[in-house]
């Protein structure tokens, strides 16, 4: 059975690109065919973050419109077997997403793959509505911040009420948090809210916590998606979300400040 999994937060910047590329490799790394897909019609930022920009002839709004098909627009990852990117169009035309058009892709993607990755664009309109609509499983990422937060729980009310599954009064959408950009130095100081103070307000199981890092950026400026970078600390948090993403029991890591010894202090920390 195909599942599909929309990567959503309301908020902008917050991480659902980044996550997405992280969380569609991760799972066709362990094995499973997986589709990314861009919903943010004008941006393109995953095409970016998975370095296959140049390769991009035609895109998901091509393929609507009947301007290509569905083969000819999906481009084949360079690193990865069994991983497949359908770009987002660059056309201003933000009605150019029809629930119908975008339902006829995704039903000929389940008769191939086992995951579609629905990267969100921002906000709770069209797009993201859309892209919210067909999901069998949600990441709602989330940063430290109350912003942040009020913006995920409005997306956990469209969630629960304007999905297919909402309409058709099946099981929900099963939901779950991806806290991201976490700096526990400044959890403590006050400065942020701590991963209880998130949980407890949003009520959803926490699939992971991924630290602010500079390694992120690092990998995006080169088209690597950051848990290919297994040494960092966020490449591995990616790591062990999609493990527990595939129901496997993994213990929380990088909750708490690390404690500088002698040779992070003369060497740098880690990043
Ligand atoms: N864990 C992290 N540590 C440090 N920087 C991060 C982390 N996650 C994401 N970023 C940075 O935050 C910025 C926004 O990330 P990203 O594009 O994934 O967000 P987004 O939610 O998709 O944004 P948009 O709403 O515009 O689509 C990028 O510059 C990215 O490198
Ligand atoms: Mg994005």
């Amino acid at each position: 059975m195909t599942e599909i999994i929309v990567v959503t937060s309301g908020k902008g910047g917050v991480g659902k690109t980044t996550t997405s590329a992280a969380v569609g490799t991760g799972l066709a790394l362990k094995g499973h065919k997986t589709v990314i897909i861009d919903f943010d019609v004008g941006l393109r930022n995953l095409d970016l973050i998975m370095n296959c920009e140049r390769r991009v002839v035609f895109d998901f709004v091509n393929v609507i419109k009947g301007e290509s098909t569905l083969k000819q627009a999906l481009i084949k990852d360079k690193r990865v077997e069994n991983l497949y990117i359908l770009p987002a169009s660059q056309t201003r035309d933000k009605d150019a997403l029809t629930v119908e058009g975008v339902q006829n892709i995704l039903d000929e993607l389940k008769t191939e793959f086992d995951y579609i990755v629905c990267d969100s664009p921002a906000g709770i309109e069209k797009g993201a509505i859309i892209a919210m609509y067909f999901a069998d499983r949600a990441i709602v990422v989330t940063n430290p911040e109350i912003s942040s937060v009020r913006d995920s729980d409005r997306i956990l009310g469209i969630l629960h009420s304007k999905t297919l599954r909402a309409e058709q009064g099946r099981e929900p959408v099963q939901e779950n948090l991806l806290l991201t950009r976490y700096d526990p130095e400044r959890v403590e100081k006050g400065e942020m809210l701590s991963v209880q103070d998130v949980e407890e307000i949003l009520a959803i199981p926490l699939l992971g916590v991924i630290p602010e890092s500079k390694a992120v950026l690092r990998a995006s400026n080169q088209g690597i998606p950051i848990i290919h970078d297994a040494e960092s600390d966020a490449g591995q948090a990616y790591e062990d979300a999609v493990r527990r993403f595939l129901g496997e029991n993994v213990e929380h890591r990088f909750l708490s400040a690390v404690k500088k010894g002698f040779f992070s202090r003369m060497f740098g920390g880690r990043q």
